[in-house]
């Protein structure tokens, strides 16, 4: 299909800036202009996104995804895919790696054990040959951790929620979510045909009249700490309508564990709501440092969702190299507890010098800071600038946020120095400020010079 062709299409092509000169493709269109195409060809769409993909790229899609060189530390190497070249030792403020577990010596040396006698895989399903010793003593650890009876492992974060919201409600149940909850939460709904409503971001009110129209078995679903914001749910409210409509609770805590509440355990710790709520979600992807995901609960919980979560029936078992390097993670969470200490306080510094220096950081309260920047046809422009400037962060646009709610996504770690986060801030003032998106009034320089 030719670029006219495309052009003339109902999928627009025809915006303009305020001179009224035309705007490149790349930004006129974005994924959501591909998803549906006409005529009965299965791969319609493909010639006019490739289209838009390529022009798309080189100006600044191509931030997504740049391959660094080594552990994701508070230093990387990233090679731009734009131009070839090889940023050198970028302060690295894009890697969930909350404590720095990832790249610990004392984790590699288990991995590389747990490969001289596993080899790499599970090399089956969990149902079937694909069953370790390894993974009996991780999931025992994570119940004790946890402080239920019985936990069940997943080879992904995102093929727990799939698995478990399917794994147990059929069509003609309801399904309600936080407007904000993850996509996999949102597949999970999709998958298991029942009746699926979203309510208003943390709003209860909303939550109670979604619940009230409804009879027949119900779920809730909502994060610890939201993914993109960076705030918590809160949790004793929805509790309390919950339990007036006798709807069961399902908490994600992929961003919680390992961080919040007095030993770890996470939001529902936190709030000292942990038995009020029905099923808890815990991923091995972020704080942990490795890879997988996990649901704890009653032990009649568990052994339904032995059978019915079929993202877990159907694909093979966690690898038991990845699951050593977790187990001596969580040997180092709990011989460290200076490790959450530490993770706190670069989090007060951070967000306390962001705010002081104008940057719009929304209603973050931890490690998740989105630098809201709301300008979307800039944000790349402004991740390029950023790079080049020696920082490394993720530009994060619609779809995965609403129209005009772009941001960088940063995420804080323990391993932060003070010195690099000093570093970071200045930075990040100085390329937003360039882009009038935080104020330089002299006031605000000198308070915010760190
Ligand atoms: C809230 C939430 N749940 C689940 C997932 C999926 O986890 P994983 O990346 O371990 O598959 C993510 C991933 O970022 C997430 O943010």
């Amino acid at each position: 299909m030719s670029r006219k062709k495309t052009k003339s299409t109902k999928h627009g092509g025809t915006l303009t800036d305020k001179a009224g000169k035309q705007l490149p493709l790349a930004m006129q269109y974005d994924y959501t202009n591909f998803y549906f195409g006409s005529g009965d060809d299965a791969f319609a769409m493909l010639e006019p996104f490739d289209e838009w993909y390529k022009d798309s790229k080189p100006a600044g899609y191509y931030l997504y995804g740049l391959p660094m060189q080594a552990a994701p530390s508070t230093r990387v190497d990233v090679r731009n895919t734009k131009t070839g070249e090889v940023h050198s030792d970028l302060l690295n403020f894009a890697s969930y790696n909350y404590l720095g577990l990832s790249y610990r010596p004392e984790v590699k040396e288990a991995v590389t054990e747990a490969a001289q006698l596993y080899g790499n895989g599970a090399s089956g399903s969990p149902v079937l040959s694909g069953s370790l010793e390894i993974h009996h003593e991780l999931a025992d650890r994570l119940a004790a951790f946890k402080g239920k009876e019985a936990v069940l492992l997943f080879p992904t974060g995102y093929s727990v929620n799939v698995g478990v919201v399917a794994g147990l409600m059929r069509s003609g149940d309801l399904i309600v979510a936080d407007q904000y909850a993850h996509a996999s939460l949102v597949d999970g709904m999709i998958l298991s045909k029942a009746t699926s409503r979203f309510f208003r971001h943390n709003k209860v009110d909303d939550l109670e009249r979604k619940l009230k129209r409804y009879g027949g078995k119900k779920l809730v679903l909502i994060e610890g700490v939201y993914s993109m914001d960076g705030d918590v749910a809160i949790v004793p409210d929805i509790v309390e309508v919950c339990k007036r409509y006798d709807a069961r609770i399902l908490i994600d805590e992929a961003h919680s564990t390992f961080i919040y509440g007095e030993n770890g355990r996470g939001v529902a710790e936190h709030f000292g709501y942990e038995d009020e709520i029905d099923i808890h979600v815990g991923t091995f992807s972020k704080s942990l440092g490795g890879q997988g995901g996990f649901v704890a609960g009653s032990q009649k919980l568990i052994n339904y969702l032995r059978g019915f979560s079929r993202s877990r029936f159907f694909s093979c078992g966690l690898s038991p190299v990845v699951s050593a390097g977790i187990l001596k993670a969580l040997d180092l969470f709990e011989a460290e507890p200076e490790l959450r200490s530490k993770l706190w306080e670069n989090v007060d510094f951070m967000q306390n010098k962001l705010r002081e220096a104008g940057v719009s950081v929304g209603d973050s309260e931890c490690q998740v800071i989105p630098i809201m920047v709301q300008d979307d046809a800039r944000i790349f422009e402004m991740g390029e600038a950023l790079m080049y400037e020696g920082v490394y962060l993720n530009p994060v646009k619609y779809p995965a946020v609403p129209k005009h709610k772009s941001r960088f996504r940063m995420s804080i770690s323990a391993d932060h120095s003070r010195e690099e986060l000093e570093e970071g801030v200045r930075t990040i003032t100085r390329v937003l400020q360039r882009y009038d998106i935080c104020p330089t009034t002299r006031d605000t320089i000198t308070s915010t010079t760190v």
